[in-house]
């Protein structure tokens, strides 16, 4: 039993599994300094770029390592899977990828493209109705006129992006010719922006993600990234406008939420301190909304909504890359994105686009967004079991980790397991799939990992599986986000939501 128990916990501890003689040590130096814990963090672009980051980590414990093997957590600001690199340390470390080991967790997934690359996102935008509509050109002209000739009656425009561009040019003739000429165009339906200000404005959501199968997903609820125009909106938008009166161009390019006047008062009754710059804040946004009429509860169940579902579409292609390049490292990718939404002047959220490696590695931005950066990257952490209350302390403490993950909580009592269900055949029974003796041992330490997200998600909550709120909210809408959950095809994300279920039943902070 013992043995078993210890197997549990070194593959539950994906970064534990370090070498005996290692423990030892580390143990010894526990007792002389008082400190347990001693992760390696690698930084395959040096780190030199990597200063919020950093500084998190090593306040959190971490020690710099310059081998990519002897690593816990491989930090990489840029897409660590890309074949050729400039420096042998990146070589090196897109290497060590493919031999990773249980206790090695690295911060980037693999297929992001599916996620991250505009024509990916555009082709979503026909089953998800808070992605504007949009059409690649030349390919799916003929698509796209019978779209505008089905909707005709409504009231549309339309405008030009180029794929590696955010600008917008209206298109004034529908039907030009030489629109069947463009190539590499997106031509995407037009969304009026509620304006504050008299600005148009994005709000950039963090979501982690912690793993691809069963996905599982978490919204940040400490604040958002919000950005202004740098210019005053026009409604009138020619090809001579200034794009930077409609969309935000850059990360520079944008008016700190202070100096917009409607929002000034909001930002009294929020812990963003004005003085600090751009001011990042999700309570002065809502409490600007409200007092504008939106419904802020339903405008941040609509955003995560889309995030459920762009995510729901675009992880099963992630996870098959994944299991093609990387058939080993089940375990060993989490991430962090920024999706950027505005919101329409009916009050609907649309979707922009959804980035990578969302700037938290600037070192020059202004305090609050470095504030943000820094609280993110912490929040994520320890979400991911990292932190110095992480998983890993199974071994460096014996004495605390029993207490903390108490295996008894992994099971929920399901009345038929004590007679009803025996190993084998009734193991396919639904009312039997959450027994103990019909869990696999990868399912367990999936409900481990799952368990410990829950106690470590700080300003972190989750949005898949969807928890009870929101669940009700896709529902209204007609959403129908429970297919992913078929038993069938994915029989580890079914489990845990039918296990979350249950722990919902019991005790509502789970919902
Ligand atoms: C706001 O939206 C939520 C979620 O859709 C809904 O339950 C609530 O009733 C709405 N509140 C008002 C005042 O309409
Ligand atoms: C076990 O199965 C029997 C027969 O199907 C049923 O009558 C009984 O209620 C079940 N026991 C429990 C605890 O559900």
């Amino acid at each position: 039993m013992k043995v078993k128990l210890l197997v549990l916990f070194i593959l539950a501890a994906t970064v534990a599994g370090e070498q005996q003689q290692q423990q030892q040590q580390q143990q010894q130096c526990s007792s002389d300094s008082g400190v347990f814990f001693g992760p390696k963090v690698h930084f395959p672009d040096d780190g030199s770029h990597n200063d919020n980051v950093r500084e998190v980590l090593m306040a959190m414990g971490f020690a710099p390592t310059d081998t990519a093997a002897d690593a816990n957590l491989i930090w990489a600001r840029w897409d660590p899977f890309e074949k050729n690199h400039a420096s042998e340390r990146m070589q090196k470390a897109h290497e060590q990828l493919k031999r990773l080991t249980n206790h090695q967790l690295v911060n980037q997934v693999p297929g992001l493209g599916f996620l991250v690359v505009k024509s990916e996102l555009a082709k979503m935008s026909s089953s998800i109705s808070a992605i504007p509509r949009t059409f690649q050109l030349p390919e799916e002209h003929a698509a796209w006129q019978q779209f505008i000739s089905s909707e005709a009656g409504k009231e549309m425009e339309w405008v030009r992006k180029n794929a590696a561009h955010r600008g917008v040019q209206i298109i004034p003739d529908l039907a030009a010719p030489q629109l069947q000429e463009l190539q590499g165009v997106l031509v995407q339906q037009l969304v009026r922006p509620h304006l504050i200000g008299g600005r148009s404005w994005d709000v950039g959501v963090y979501v982690a993600i912690t793993q691809l199968e069963p996905l599982m997903a978490y919204v940040f609820t400490g604040s958002v990234l919000l950005r202004f125009c740098s210019k005053p909106y026009q409604r009138d938008i020619t090809p001579d406008t200034d794009i930077s009166t409609y969309v935000v161009t850059g990360l520079d390019d944008f008016t700190p939420g202070p100096q917009v006047d409607a929002m000034q008062p909001h930002y009294d009754d929020a812990y963003a301190d004005t003085a600090m710059g751009s001011s990042m804040s999700l309570a002065a946004l809502r409490g600007q909304l409200g007092s504008a009429g939106i419904n802020t509860t339903k405008w941040w169940l609509d955003v995560q909504g889309t995030i459920v579902q762009v995510l729901q579409e675009a992880v099963p292609k992630m996870e098959a890359h994944r299991s093609y390049y990387y058939p080993a490292a089940r375990a060993n990718f989490f991430t962090m994105l920024r999706f950027d939404f505005m919101l329409g002047e009916q009050g609907n959220s649309y979707l922009l686009e959804v980035n990578h490696s969302p700037g938290l590695h600037r070192p020059d931005i202004d305090l609050s967004q470095q504030l943000l950066s820094r609280k993110l990257v912490h929040d994520l952490i320890s979400l991911k079991g990292l932190g110095p209350e992480g998983l890993h302390n199974q071994f460096t403490n014996p004495t605390l980790t029993p207490l903390k993950y108490h295996m008894d909580s992994l099971c929920v009592g399901e009345p038929d397991c004590g007679s009803n269900c025996s190993e084998g055949k009734d193991c396919l029974k639904p009312q039997c799939k959450l027994c103990k003796k019909c869990k696999s041992l990868w399912q367990v330490v999936v409900l481990t990992n799952v368990q410990a997200e829950h106690q470590h998600a700080h300003a972190f909550m989750r949005v898949h599986p969807p928890h009870k709120a929101l669940a009700q909210h896709l529902d209204d809408a007609g959403v129908d986000w429970q297919a992913y959950f078929d038993s069938e095809q994915r029989p580890d994300s079914a489990l845990v939501k039918m296990w979350l279920d249950k722990k919902c039943e019991q005790d509502f902070c789970w919902c």
